[in-house]
């Protein structure tokens, strides 16, 4: 899917983003598991994740994440039409924690359904809103990314459990000014990669018995050598393409928000790219990977400490399990 629209029309009016309190380092997870600081530091670029208290569920940061956001845009629950939550770690497998966000924040008009592109569904649900709020079925949307990863970690395997972390960004999107918003978007997948970042069991493939617990499946696997080679390339190709279909040029670009999923991917990609470390943003070493929050809760604090600036161009890519991708050039307001 692409879609350019040059003259802007709809963008992000509010930001939310939450995050748990509670810090642990890589040396806490070294008392658990065989690694070291020093391995996690240098092959990620972690130091530290949150992860969320037993009591605290996906709903939860994700409330908290859109009610900012809907404060921030100064909108109300009731006047929202569509509220899409995009997770890979949902408080039930069914019904959609989307729709428990509804009940809480009191969007009673609005219809809500979670969105499966793991790592890249935040942007997915931004493609999908600008086309919706662009047709006219809906004026104001919010698209919010949460996870509570901590609950799906395999502790058998060092490799993955070391990378991920909780958390929640939210945005709600509407009509704006010409010339500001979306100016590119695109969205892509690869299904044959599907195996190389999945949660084996706990579905229709292989339902989820004591054994399969034991054994590790219901939680998440990766190949991270697989995604890692194809994520290197994939990023700077997506931002290219974002590029040009908004008509626009890397040294146009005032902020590259891209998914945090390893630094190494993330300077490989700016390098090839040509942008410099200053206009990167990198949340990595205090959240490790959020999944489908990472790029709202970026984009929440490259704001905040004002990295990200009304007028300014931003790009922003976005990749994970499927193998799914998405870019998007936008224009701050
Ligand atoms: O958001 C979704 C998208 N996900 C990604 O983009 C992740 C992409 N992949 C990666 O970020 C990296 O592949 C990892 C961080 C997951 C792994 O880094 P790597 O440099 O690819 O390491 P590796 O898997 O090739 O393993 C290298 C060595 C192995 O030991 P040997 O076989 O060389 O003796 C591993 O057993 O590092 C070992 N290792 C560890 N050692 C200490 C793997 N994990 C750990 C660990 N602590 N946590």
């Amino acid at each position: 899917m692409e879609f350019s629209s040059r003259a802007g029309g709809v963008g992000i009016l509010g930001l939310g983003a939450v995050l748990p309190e509670r810090a642990v380092s890589n040396d806490e997870l070294a008392q658990r598991l065989d690694t070291s600081d020093e391995w996690i530091r240098t092959r990620t670029g972690i130091r530290e994740r949150r992860y969320a208290a037993p009591e605290v569920a996906t709903s939860d940061l994700a409330v908290a994440a859109a009610r900012q956001a809907l404060a921030d845009a100064r909108i109300a629950p009731e006047q929202l039409d569509w509220i899409i939550c995009a997770t890979t770690s949902p408080d039930n497998p069914f019904p959609a924690t989307a729709s428990r966000v509804q009940a809480t924040i009191g969007a009673g008009r609005a219809a809500a359904f979670d969105l499966m592109a793991c790592c890249s569904g935040w942007l997915y649900g931004v493609a999908l809103l600008q086309g919706l709020i662009r047709s006219g079925s809906c004026r104001y949307g919010l698209v919010i990314g949460a996870e509570v990863l901590s609950r799906i970690i395999n502790w058998q395997d060092r490799s993955t459990a070391v990378l991920v972390g909780d958390g929640a960004g939210a945005a709600v999107l509407g009509p704006v000014a010409e010339g500001a918003g979306i100016l590119s978007i695109l969205a892509g997948s690869d299904g044959d990669g599907y195996e190389h970042i999945i949660m084996p069991a706990g579905g229709s493939r292989m339902r989820a018995t004591a054994e399969t617990v034991a054994a590790g499946l219901n939680a998440f696997h990766m190949n991270g050598r697989e995604v890692f080679k194809w994520a290197v390339r994939q990023v700077p190709e997506a931002a290219d393409r974002a590029l040009e279909l908004a008509g626009l040029g890397v040294g146009d670009i005032d902020l590259f928000v891209p998914h945090q999923a390893n630094l190494r991917i993330i300077e490989a990609a700016a390098e090839r790219l040509g942008l410099p470390e200053e206009r990167t943003w990198v949340n990595i070493e205090r959240y490790g990977n959020i999944s489908a929050a990472c790029i709202p809760v970026g984009l929440y604090e490259a704001r905040a400490c004002g990295r990200l600036l009304p007028g300014q161009r931003l790009l922003t890519v976005a990749f994970g399990g499927g193998l799914t991708w998405a870019a998007a050039v936008m224009r701050w307001m």
